[in-house]
């Protein structure tokens, strides 16, 4: 069998998925057909996770080749001296020799060792640290055989051209939130001009676990989902996958992961896909505000590149 060439169009996330289910959750999702896996390693799962995969291999559940697997590089890691060591940090929790493909978490640096910055001292500007430099210690991962691609996450178009600008190996994929209510369509088309494919993260809309699911409560999402005897989640899931990105649903449920996998299967008409594209508001889950600190190099109207960002 040769290696999978571009990610399942349908994956898992494993964000929030906690200690003690995410090993549960992998191996029932491989059951079930999964063969894309979101990985990071600020989510603090990754050695469970690798313990799946190797139960997996082990019985002859999926074989590695069979797999799509990707990881993130943390913020505290973007000096090029960092970046080889994080990699092979998650290469050993996840019990791989090889990453699918490897991205860069969020286009926000910090001190190495600082995971999350208390204070505007602990953010190191991208002035100082540009991602340009980040991406060439990238680059010479593949040029080793560590990964197999190299990309991006929560970057703007502005960012991504950016980078193109100084690169070798050009990013091959920019991981990014994306649902119905935030189609991101200026990113999506110069992405795919540029052949950069899009995973769209966060496609139910991140529910919590306090029971608040605004966007699976979408009315119109609800009545396209009664049409076709699917679940609202199906919808949200089977839309991002008609407008060509790949999608990576979070479950730790069984019910869950198998129906939303079925989603890959659902067929939107063309009047589904107009309704839906109504319903863009613009509206990010992960917004980005946990970056901000008072004087510090990470506002949100420069974070995405958008002038009209909301503040405070
Ligand atoms: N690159 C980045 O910066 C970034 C940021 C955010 C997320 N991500 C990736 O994208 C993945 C998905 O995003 P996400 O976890 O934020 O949100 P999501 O997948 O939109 O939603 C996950 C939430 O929805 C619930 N859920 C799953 N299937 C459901 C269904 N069929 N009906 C109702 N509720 C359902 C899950 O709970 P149960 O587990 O209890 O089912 C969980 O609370 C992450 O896990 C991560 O891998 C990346």
């Amino acid at each position: 069998m040769t290696a999978l060439l571009s990610p399942p169009v349908l994956g898992l996330g494993t964000w929030k998925s906690n200690p003690g289910e995410v090993g549960a959750a992998v191996g029932t999702a491989l059951e079930l057909g999964y063969r894309h896996i979101d990985c990071a390693s600020i989510y603090g799962n990754e050695a469970e996770i690798g313990q799946a995969l190797t139960t997996a291999f082990r019985d002859g559940l999926v074989s590695r080749d069979q797999l799509w697997i990707t990881s993130k590089l943390w913020n505290d890691c973007h000096a090029p001296e960092h970046v080889r060591p994080a990699l092979l940090r998650s290469l050993q929790d996840l019990q791989l020799e090889q990453l699918d493909l490897y991205l860069i978490h969020w286009p926000v640096a910090h001190r190495h060792g600082v995971l999350m910055a208390e204070h505007p001292s602990d953010q190191i500007p991208l002035e100082q640290l540009p991602l340009s430099r980040t991406w060439a210690a990238m680059e010479a991962l593949v040029e080793e055989g560590l990964v197999r691609q190299i990309g991006v996450s929560n970057c703007s178009a502005a960012k991504v051209v950016e980078l193109l600008k100084n690169c070798r190996l050009r990013p091959a994929m920019n991981q990014v939130e994306r649902h119905p209510w935030l189609q991101q369509k200026a990113l999506l088309h110069r992405c795919q001009e540029e052949g950069i494919g899009i995973t769209a993260y966060s496609p139910l809309g991140s529910p919590a676990g306090d029971g608040k699911a605004p966007l699976l409560e979408d009315p119109a999402i609800g009545a396209i989902a009664a049409a076709h005897e699917a679940t609202p989640a199906q919808v949200l899931l089977a839309w991002g996958i008609a407008t060509g990105t790949a999608v990576i649903p979070k479950s730790v449920r069984r019910d869950r992961l198998a129906s939303n996998l079925a989603a890959a299967e659902l067929k939107l008409s063309r009047e589904d896909l107009q309704r839906i594209a109504e319903l863009d508001r613009h509206q990010r889950f992960v917004d980005g505000s946990f970056w901000e600190r008072p004087g510090g190099p990470y506002q949100r109207a420069e974070l995405w590149d958008e002038p009209g960002e909301a503040k405070g």
